[in-house]
């Protein structure tokens, strides 16, 4: 990666998924930490989900990776660019690319990428995308940051209802400990580094999670305690985890490679050292008690 470009202070910040989760919240936290509006690119595959922010003066863009001709003119020299990894697993490095490509052409001062926990060594079946796309990324020579976000607490907590139905989180990742934070942790990382001097960002791998690791045996214990129902955390045998995911319903694909995240989580995949995201945020992260509440109040 390339350490040296010139970020132009008044060219754009754009966000490449900014439909999604994540990618929104890196818009509102731009907006609160007092980005003129008409800096920020939003851009999307289905422009209707960013109307609202296009009446905040933010100017939105439609990008689809699958449709190169929209890649055309999205940046220009100078400007920051955050890459949302996608959520088609298995197409990812192929659209990716064309993100990159065209960062290179334009000649952007930061490409920012939000990667997977040591996605250049991890064995997790989804991780894979995350380790081309960083290849790709390296190879280009694009002034480059890598975000290798941990893991979501909202991949557990969205699940808070079947959890509660069940009494048990259905797993077959042991004492795995994972260093989750919230989305919105990552949201205000990501923001960091596309506002944070371009020199300090350019160049870097960060590898992000939560201040404290966590088990799941910790995560029943806190829905107990929130909710006052006893939920425990049933660990299975890996083929035992697979057989009632499908028999759940989740086809059998999908069903396969939340069994592996699993096992790599055993494996120490999904715990994160130091402290780079609360020292990115400037704040500790979400603590799970707190990611816990606000499911649990959702959730009501
Ligand atoms: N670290 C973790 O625990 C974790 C968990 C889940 C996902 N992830 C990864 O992190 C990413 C962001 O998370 P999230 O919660 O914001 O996911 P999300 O809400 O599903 O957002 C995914 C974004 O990718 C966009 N996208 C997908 N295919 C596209 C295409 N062909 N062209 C342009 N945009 C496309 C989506 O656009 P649409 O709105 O048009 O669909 C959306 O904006 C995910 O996509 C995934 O790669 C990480």
């Amino acid at each position: 990666m390339s350490t040296t470009s010139a970020a132009n202070p008044n060219g754009s910040i754009v966000i490449v998924g900014a439909t999604g989760h994540l990618g929104r919240l890196v818009v509102e936290d731009l907006l609160d930490s007092g980005v003129d509006a008409g800096r920020i690119v939003a851009t999307g595959r289905n422009t209707d989900k960013l109307a609202d922010l296009a009446e905040r003066g933010v100017k939105v863009r439609r990008l689809d990776f699958d449709d190169p001709e929209t890649l055309d003119g999205a940046f220009s020299a100078g400007d920051r660019v955050l890459l949302v990894s996608g959520s088609d697993v298995g197409q990812r490095q192929r659209q990716h690319q064309g993100v990159i490509d065209a960062a290179v052409a334009a000649g952007v001062a930061q490409l920012a990428y939000t990667s997977g926990p040591k996605a250049d060594t991890t064995p997790m079946i989804l991780a894979t995308d995350h380790r081309l796309t960083e290849e790709g990324i390296k190879a280009s020579g694009v002034p480059a940051t890598i975000l290798r976000n941990g893991w979501y607490f909202e991949n557990y907590t969205d699940q808070l209802g079947t959890y509660l139905e069940h009494g048990a989180i259905l797993n077959s990742a042991g004492d795995a400990r994972i260093s989750a934070a919230s989305r919105a942790d990552f949201a205000a990382a990501a923001a960091a580094v596309l506002t944070g001097p371009v020199g300090d960002h350019v160049g870097r791998v960060y590898e992000l999670g939560g201040d404290t690791a966590i088990t799941l045996t910790d995560l029943a214990a806190a829905i107990t305690a929130a909710t006052g129902q006893t939920v425990v955390s049933a660990n299975l045998p890996p083929a035992e985890h697979l057989a009632a995911l499908v028999g759940a319903g989740v086809p059998e694909a999908f069903a396969g490679i939340l069994v592996d995240v699993d096992q790599a989580a055993a494996a120490g995949a999904l715990e994160v050292e130091g402290h780079a995201l609360s020292t990115l945020i400037g704040r500790p992260t979400t603590s799970l008690a707190d990611a816990v509440a606000a499911a649990t109040t959702a959730n009501t």
